[in-house]
């Protein structure tokens, strides 16, 4: 039966591990059918805020209710309707991969064929390859096989891409994007602000322990980060940029003027002017959006790892 509402309610998470705080009062909610982002540098407390509502690890204080069952009853109950992709998996290094796929379906009451899980992942060739003999990338589609293996409505992969190079990280981008076509709800964590951006319908910015923003990655940056960068590059002649309606920021950097204004249409209007008056030429104008890197340093002071 579903329920109506937010799939997963997270309310005041709390934990401590000695003299750190972990995870101080986190509340969300996800919403079903999105990609619910949790973004934030090492050690931020992504990983225990996943795990405590995976029902993995218990919280000091605050619970999850995860498709209408609170973690802290009914651990096993909210496990069985969830697929977990953990951060440092371990697997059977002499199982092969068909082996590991039917060693963890059989936890399951409901299992999905590995023979479908395999192809999905796109390791068809690996079938009968040792577990252990795989390369960082391929052991990572074996988790998110793993996680899939009870044919879950709701996915909670840790930082799904880390160690990936591009292609095979966007890759695993249209990968998680077709779960949410079929309807699951993903929950991740990652330390990639390109990710977070492009991937997720909702992000959680978290920093030592808390949630310091959370919206769609456009508001975020629409609040935080609204000032836009237009780059231009000068051939000739010189302007005071500084006095251009709009802008509140000059830099040069790479031989490129790069104006920060928050009034982008007025700042090009008076540069294609100063352009056509002949007093400057410039060879090459650009605008460039504020990032979720920029949200990140606003809200922090400190620069997200990339
Ligand atoms: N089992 C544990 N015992 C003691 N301290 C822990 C334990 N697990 C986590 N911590 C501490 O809690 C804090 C949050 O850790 P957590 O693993 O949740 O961060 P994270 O955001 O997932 O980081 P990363 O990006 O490196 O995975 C860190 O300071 C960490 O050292
Ligand atoms: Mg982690």
């Amino acid at each position: 039966m579903r329920t109506a509402g937010p799939i997963v309610q997270v309310r005041e998470l709390h934990k401590r591990y000695g003299a750190v705080t972990a995870v101080q009062s986190v509340s969300f909610d996800v919403i079903r059918g999105e990609i619910f982002g949790i973004l934030g540098p090492n050690g931020a407390g992504k990983t225990t805020t996943l795990e405590m509502i995976e029902g993995l690890r218990r919280p000091d204080g605050g619970t999850a209710v995860v498709d209408g069952v609170d973690v802290r009853r009914d651990p096993r109950g909210v496990r069985a309707k969830i697929g977990v992709q953990l951060q440092e998996a371990g697997f059977f290094d002499r199982l092969t991969v068909e082996e590991t796929l039917t060693l963890f379906g059989a936890f399951h009451r409901r299992s999905a064929q590995s023979g479908r899980l395999i192809d999905r992942m796109q390791l068809g060739e690996k079938r009968r390859a040792w577990a252990g003999s795989l390369s960082g990338g391929q052991r990572q589609r074996l988790s998110i096989a793993v996680a899939l293996v009870n044919d879950p409505q709701i996915m909670f992969l840790d930082e799904p891409t880390t160690g990936l190079d591009p292609q095979a990280r966007r890759n695993l981008w249209d990968v998680i994007a077709e779960f949410r076509q079929e309807g699951r709800t993903v929950i991740l964590t990652t330390h990639y602000m390109e990710e977070a951006q492009r991937l997720c319908d909702r992000v959680a910015i978290m920093d030592h322990g808390l949630i310091v923003a959370l919206d769609t990655p456009r508001a975020l940056i629409r609040e935080h980060a609204p000032s836009i960068t237009i780059g231009v590059t000068v051939t000739q002649g010189q302007a005071s940029f500084e006095t251009l309606p709009g802008v509140r920021d000059v830099k040069t950097q790479d031989g490129e003027v790069r104006l920060s204004s928050t009034d982008p249409l007025q700042t090009v209007h008076a540069l294609m002017d100063l352009n056509r008056q002949g007093s400057v030429h410039f060879q090459q104008l650009r605008v460039e959006e504020g990032t979720l890197e920029d949200v990140f340093l606003q809200l922090t002071g400190r620069r997200l790892r990339e």
